[in-house]
Parts: C-alpha cells; sequence; structure tokens
C-alpha cells in the first residue's frame, strides 16, 4: 500500500478520532491530528503512546487565520507534504440549542449562533485549505476532503418546500447549520474548478448520521432521528468515508458524496 499523509481536523473525538484511529492502523499512514486545544482527549493521547512515529497531534482553532496558518508552518517544518486534507471540524449551532426544542419557528436560531456555524463550518475549511495548500502541492494525492451534511443538500429543502405535507420537523430546525453546510458545497466545487489544473481534487462528504456528540445534539432535536433509533457508530462511517476517499479520480472533483460513495444532490 502507498504511503499517505493525511490531515484531520476535530481530531479530538467523534467522526475525526474515528479517522485517526482507523488511519493509524493502516500500517503505511502518518496522520496529523489537528486539535483546538490541550489537554488531549483520552483516545488520542492513548493513540499517541501507541503511534507516536506516525501521529503529530497539532493545534489548530479553525476560526483564526493566524491558528491555522502557525499549525501549517509547523506542519511543513516537521512532516514537509500531505496527501489528504480532511475538513472535519464542525458545530450545529451554539449554546444549548433552544432552538431546536421549539416549534416551527426558524428565527428561533440567534444570529449569533448562525454567525458561528458559518466561521466554524463554512470559513474554517477555507481558511485551512489555503493554509495548507503549499503542503498539499507537495504530496501524491492532493485530495481536499470538506465533511458536510445532508443538512446541506438545497434539493431536499426545495421538495419539502413544493411538496403539499408539512416538511419533516429535521428540516424545521438548524437553518445556521444548514445554510453552512450549502455552503461549503459550493466552496467544493469553486476550488475543485477553480484548482484542477494543479491536480488537486475535492470533495464535499456526507458522513451520514452518527453516534457523536454532535449527532447526539441533532438527534434530540429531530423527531426522525428518533425514530430512526440510535445513531451509528462513527467508525462505521469514517470506514466508509476512507474507502471512499482512497478510491477518488480527478473524476470525482467537485462531487458530493456520501459515505458509501453515491452522489448527493446539489
Ligand atoms: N454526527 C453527525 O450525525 C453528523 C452528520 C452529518 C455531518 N456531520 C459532520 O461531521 C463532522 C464531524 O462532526 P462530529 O459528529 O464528529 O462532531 P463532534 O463529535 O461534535 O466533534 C466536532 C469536532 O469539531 C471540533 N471543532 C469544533 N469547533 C472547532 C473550531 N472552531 N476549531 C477547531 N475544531 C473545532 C471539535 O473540537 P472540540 O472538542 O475542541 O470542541 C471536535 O473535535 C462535522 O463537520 C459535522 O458537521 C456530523
Amino acid at each position: 500500500m502507498t504511503a499517505t499523509t493525511w490531515l484531520i481536523t476535530g481530531a479530538n473525538r467523534g467522526c475525526g478520532l474515528a479517522y485517526v484511529k482507523l488511519l493509524l492502523a493502516q500500517q503505511s499512514t502518518t496522520v496529523v491530528a489537528a486539535v483546538r486545544k490541550p489537554p488531549l482527549s483520552e483516545g488520542l493521547q492513548s493513540m499517541q503512546q501507541a503511534h507516536g512515529d506516525r501521529l503529530k497531534v497539532v493545534s489548530l482553532e479553525a476560526t483564526s487565520a493566524e491558528s491555522v496558518e502557525a499549525a501549517a508552518a509547523e506542519v511543513g517544518r516537521d512532516i514537509g507534504a500531505l496527501d489528504y486534507i480532511v475538513n472535519n471540524a464542525g458545530i450545529i449551532g451554539t449554546g444549548e440549542l433552544d432552538f431546536g426544542v421549539a416549534t416551527e419557528d426558524q428565527a428561533a436560531e440567534p444570529l449569533e449562533s448562525i454567525e458561528r456555524c458559518f466561521s466554524v463550518n463554512t470559513l474554517g475549511p477555507l481558511l485551512v485549505t489555503r493554509a495548507f495548500l503549499p503542503l498539499l502541492l507537495k504530496g501524491n494525492k492532493k485530495t481536499v476532503v470538506n465533511i458536510s451534511s445532508g443538512s446541506g443538500v438545497v434539493t431536499w429543502r426545495q421538495q419539502a418546500a413544493a411538496a403539499s405535507e408539512p416538511a419533516p420537523i429535521v428540516f424545521k430546525h438548524g437553518i445556521g447549520y444548514a445554510m453552512s453546510k450549502a455552503a461549503l458545497q459550493m466552496q467544493t466545487a469553486a476550488l475543485g474548478a477553480q484548482l484542477k489544473e494543479h491536480g488537486l481534487i475535492f470533495i464535499s462528504m456526507d458522513p451520514g448520521w452518527m453516534d457523536t456528540g454532535l449527532g447526539r445534539q441533532g438527534g434530540k432535536i429531530c423527531d426522525l432521528f428518533k425514530l430512526r433509533g440510535d445513531p451509528p457508530s462513527a467508525e462505521d462511517s469514517a470506514q466508509g468515508q476512507i474507502e471512499v476517499i482512497s478510491g477518488l479520480t480527478p473524476a470525482d472533483n467537485g462531487k458530493f458524496l456520501n459515505f458509501h460513495g453515491e452522489p448527493n444532490p446539489f
């Protein structure tokens, strides 16, 4: 298997941590785990003990250009090149998500929460991709994966809007999250078109509903999710995502794929 180097943001828990664990289980991978702040989660600490030679932990706050650039400089110095960037860090909103408990009042989500969603979920990946681009260009795979969400599929909202029956509860909450992820899809396609001459591949990835902090927050507010029972593990999703990502070709540039490799609409 070819040796590859991956940068994973939001790597201390949830889906990001599952990526780190699964990638390190492959003998040929090096992982840069980007986390917001110490102390490291228990999971990451034990992986550092077991795989210190193939795991570099770097501090990265996705909303701060200064922090992201410092992380890129450190990785450039210590590792030199990257094959894959996985922009995984994300939030569903701020506070206790009271907006989710409510009603049909979309306006109940505070503006501050909506702005924070854009800052972390949309601008964060852009800052990271820009800062680490020189390292990606030195790598072989030259691939950026923006972890998005089915919440960001505009087509599904349009269908719900045009349908005669009421929209599912899942579509009545989290407008900041939905808008920030829809914009992320555009970022993927736009950068894919702008930079393909350099051999870069950009995709958006829909990981599905996962048993994580964020997934539980979402489930708490969505009757649809409650009906589905317990969410699948982050590891099951991450396993599928890694397989899909490892098989990408230039023909996939700009696509929005789910963790089975199937295309989502825009
Ligand atoms: N879980 C689901 O059902 C689901 C469904 C669709 C899409 N997704 C997407 O999957 C991705 C991973 O989510 P998850 O479910 O694993 O969530 P999670 O368990 O809540 O983890 C989120 C990660 O993002 C990090 N993060 C948050 N804000 C950050 C910031 N400003 N700078 C840097 N890191 C930051 C967190 O770090 P801290 O620990 O420091 O807060 C944490 O490591 C997200 O992009 C999410 O939108 C999840």
